[in-house]
């Protein structure tokens, strides 16, 4: 089985996997952050280097204000949780996104977390949080102005160097749970070559044999990028 260097998940589903149970959506929620501590555990063992989860899009401040403070305050409690996992696992912690646009509390346990994980030496795990890949890319249009580049200088490696995942290799694998086939503006740019696996498990159900099948999916797809 080869393994991609870069897994990114659109997860997906939490909301019904709660409904068929009769329980609240945020019930779902909680649900899916186990699901994410076994993804990153199966994903930093099978060795893979940079995993990207897709928790809280720019666009998801349209959800109830009860479900945004329940998903922010689920959000700040992982948060400070994650670091011993992270620590065991010598798993580095990445925030993809725009953080100036979160809670303060947030934005401090993040920058927290990044700075107490960033000496590891294992997988990088990004969380995507405020993340929206349009935005990704003004904001890196923006820093090639505020950079004084000329205009024969805006090349890919320009864009590529000023994007959030700066220095992250292009995604090889793109997941989404819950028989959703979107993209919902998640590393659009990173995911030009991108091999897409749908699956319909809900997120929550989404465990390490649903990773190892789709890594073992991956293995038999031929990737030409563009050559014969
Ligand atoms: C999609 O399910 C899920 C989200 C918008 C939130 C995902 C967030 C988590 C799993 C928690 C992340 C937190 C940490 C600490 C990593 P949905 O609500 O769109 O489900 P539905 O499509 O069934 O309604």
């Amino acid at each position: 089985m080869s393994v991609p260097r870069h897994v990114a998940i659109i997860m997906d589903g939490n909301g019904r996997w709660a409904a068929v149970r009769g329980m609240a959506r945020i019930k779902g929620h909680k649900a899916g952050v186990q699901a994410v501590e076994r993804i990153l555990d199966e994903a930093s063992a099978l060795g893979i280097p940079h995993l990207s989860l897709y928790a809280f899009s720019t666009e998801n401040w349209k959800r109830p204000a009860l479900e945004v403070a329940a998903l922010m305050a689920l959000l700040r409690m992982y948060l400070r949780m994650f670091v011993q996992k992270l620590q065991k696992r010598q798993i580095r912690f990445h925030h993809l996104g725009d953080l100036s646009g979160m809670p303060e509390g947030i934005q401090r346990d993040v920058k927290e977390l990044e700075r107490l994980t960033a000496h590891h030496t294992g997988m990088t795990f990004h969380l995507a949080v405020n993340y929206g890949s349009r935005s990704e890319l003004v904001h890196a249009a923006r820093a090639c102005v505020l950079d004084g580049l000329k205009p024969q200088e805006i090349t890919e490696q320009a864009i590529q160097d000023r994007l959030w995942t700066k220095g992250v290799p292009d995604v090889d694998l793109l997941i989404r749970t819950s028989g959703e086939h979107r993209i919902s503006n998640f590393l659009l740019w990173q995911c030009a070559y991108a091999e897409f696996f749908m699956t319909d498990t809900l997120w929550p159900d989404f465990g390490p044999e649903a990773l190892r099948a789709a890594l073992e999916d991956f293995s038999s797809r031929e990737r030409r990028f563009g050559g014969l």
